[in-house]
């Protein structure tokens, strides 16, 4: 005989459990339990770049799709949605993250900037301008990425996260070409221009590559 848990059968705990996923890949619209109702929303407010927003989203929107599709700022880009690639990279209350692996709805009253907001084409951020300088610019979708990461990782050294490749962990961190490699490495696609993204960040550090 099939064994009891608290009076249903274990038989009837898989075929609920069957059924419950059956049902949960339905459309909200069509889901035969929840007749005419949406997907989950919930509203939302943060600052993107200094400008203060407030949204009702799916609460299964991704910061990175809320900045793109309902915010427009098209400059974080999407390439695996996965958090591989770091296409998506902006600051969040001046720490780097992947915006693909951050629901928007968990970012209530944080502070986001996105390349749009670090400098303008008139007037360039330092890092934008040093990776013109040191041709460390890739294709349109590394690239703003890549910039925000190269930001955040000076901030970084400069407040003494350490990483990897310190020998002496206990040592404050120094802008060195061997860190500014591993730090980026959360941003895949740079081997066109690997050499020159490390200069371009030593130069914006006060450093020698
Ligand atoms: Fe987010 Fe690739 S799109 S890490
Ligand atoms: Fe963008 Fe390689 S895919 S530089």
């Amino acid at each position: 005989m099939a064994p009891v848990m608290f009076g249903v059968s274990r038989r009837e705990v898989l075929v609920t459990g069957a059924v419950s996923a059956a049902l949960s890949s339905f459309p909200a619209e069509a889901h035969p339990a929840g007749g005419e109702a949406g997907p989950p929303a919930m509203p939302v407010s943060f600052k993107v770049n200094g400008t203060s927003h407030a949204l009702t989203l799916d609460t299964r929107t991704t910061l990175l799709d809320a900045l793109r599709e309902h915010l427009h700022l098209t400059g974080t880009k999407k390439g695996c949605d996965h958090g591989q690639c770091g296409a998506c990279t902006v600051i969040v209350n001046g720490e780097r993250i992947n915006a693909c692996l951050s629901l928007a709805v968990q970012h209530e009253g944080d502070d986001v900037t996105t390349v749009e907001g670090l400098g303008t084409p008139e007037r360039l951020h330092p890092m934008q301008a040093a990776f013109v300088k040191h041709d460390g610019y890739q294709c349109g979708y590394c690239t703003p990425g890549q910039i925000c990461s190269a930001v955040s990782v000076l901030q970084e050294i400069r407040r003494g996260v350490p990483s990897h490749v310190q020998s002496d962990i206990t040592a404050a961190p120094q802008p060195t070409n061997i860190e500014m490699r591993e730090r980026m490495s959360g941003n895949i696609c740079r081997c066109g221009a690997y050499s020159n993204i490390a200069e371009a960040m030593a130069e914006v550090a006060g450093e020698r590559a």
